[in-house]
């Protein structure tokens, strides 16, 4: 059994943001619109969104998004990705790209180095050819690559695949990639979730701890684990079957069919569940959280993390202890944990422990108990 590193950690956050204030605006513009028809109608009223709201209630204050002027015109209140030729570069391969590049620097490789590619995320592009096998052809590694999911602990699941394959020999070096273009999924027009998410790519390579390996701020991975229990408080039922069950089959009706979650419930649910994961994976390795230097924790709600926290530790634990990077790019799904960890890991010293833990629809929680070296 080999150990295992992560040698390499990358991100690319889009350069065009959204603030509170721009969101609410436009969602407001669309509300004042549609309650013009609704009333000439007899429909119930919409309510309006509200920027306090979102800050006391998420901890959001921007978001990073792949296109602003789509998402933000009250008219269509959706990105502007226009349609690219099946042999150019799809945007989820190049955003996924973008990171691996990055991930691959940091580890100081190349692509031929990789021998699979695991490109895990909340929605991929589409279902075939896997995503993660054009970043193959276009990069140039070796091997395979396969396409995975596990809503926001997308990126922990493949990390918990990736070491493990790693570890039993099956593959050198493998390119775990979450490329998180929520913003393509999201519906702008429902006050409960328009403001939550944001769009960011990370990825990690995965490889033995060679003997000698003296690269600075590289992380063991200890072990991994991942804990999924059935809930439908947060879905999406947008898939292959859906225009079959409308009359016109080939126009599809995205009317419930786009993420919807029931925000209260998962909040308490999942805090209850995501503290006992993280309670009972530190104890088998005899450590409880106290142990641990840093967390990097899944970037869904500044309020649930600390809550999570204080349950796991007893007490109120500060933000250098469990970073986040939620107000500044909104809940990224599965990339939000690894932004945490690539943009605060570099005053630990080695032999810090530190824990990555991600959590949301399924239910689904990932975790990885990490060491520096
Ligand atoms: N603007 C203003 N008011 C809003 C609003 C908005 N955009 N959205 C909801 N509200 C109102 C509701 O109508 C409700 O009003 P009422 O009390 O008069 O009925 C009130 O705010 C509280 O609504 P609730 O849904 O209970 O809010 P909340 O405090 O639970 O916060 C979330 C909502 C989504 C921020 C929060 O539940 C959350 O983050 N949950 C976890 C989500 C998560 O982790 N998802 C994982 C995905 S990866």
């Amino acid at each position: 059994m080999h150990r295992v590193i992560i040698s390499g950690i990358g991100v690319e956050i889009p350069e065009p943001s959204i603030t509170n204030e721009e969101l609410v605006d436009s969602f407001n513009a669309w509300v004042e619109m549609e309650n013009v028809r609704r009333q000439a109608s007899g429909e119930t009223l919409l309510q309006k969104s509200d920027s306090d709201f979102i800050v006391h209630a998420s901890g959001v204050q921007t978001r990073h998004v792949i296109e602003r002027e789509g998402i933000l015109d009250p008219t269509r209140m959706a990105p502007r990705i226009p349609a690219r030729p099946d042999d150019a570069l799809s945007l989820e391969a190049e955003f996924g790209i973008a990171s691996a590049r990055k991930a691959l620097d940091h580890a100081g490789l190349e692509p031929p180095d990789v021998d699979l590619v695991i490109c895990s995320a909340s929605h991929h592009q589409r279902p075939y050819p896997a995503i993660a096998i054009e970043m193959q052809q276009a990069m140039g590694t070796k091997g395979a690559g396969f396409d995975m999911g596990l809503g926001c602990s997308s990126a922990a699941a493949a990390l918990h695949i990736a070491v493990n394959l790693v570890r039993a020999g099956a593959h050198r070096r493998v390119l775990v990639t979450t490329p998180e273009i929520i913003t393509g999924h999201l519906n702008f027009r429902d006050r409960q979730t328009h403001f939550i998410f944001g769009d960011a790519s990370v990825s990690m390579v995965v490889e033995g701890l060679a003997q000698g390996d003296k690269r600075p701020g590289r992380f063991e991975v200890l072990d991994t684990r991942t804990w999924t229990q059935m809930s439908n408080n947060i879905r999406t039922n947008l898939g292959y079957y859906t225009r079959t069950a409308q009359d016109d089959p080939y126009m599809i009706n995205l009317e419930g069919n786009l993420i919807k979650q029931v925000g209260n419930k998962v909040f308490k649910e999942v805090t209850v569940a995501g503290h006992k994961f993280i309670v009972e994976f530190l104890a088998e390795h005899g450590l409880t959280p106290q142990a641990i230097r840093r967390f990097w924790l899944h970037q869904a709600n500044a309020r649930m993390n600390a809550m999570i926290l204080k349950l796991s530790f007893g007490h109120e634990v500060g933000h250098d202890r469990a970073p986040m990077v939620l107000e500044r790019l909104g809940n990224t799904a599965g990339a939000g944990a690894v932004v945490a960890l690539s943009e605060n890991h570099a005053d630990m010293n080695a032999g810090d422990y530190g824990l990555l833990c991600a959590f949301g629809a399924g239910y689904s929680i990932g975790g990885a108990l990490l060491r520096m070296l």
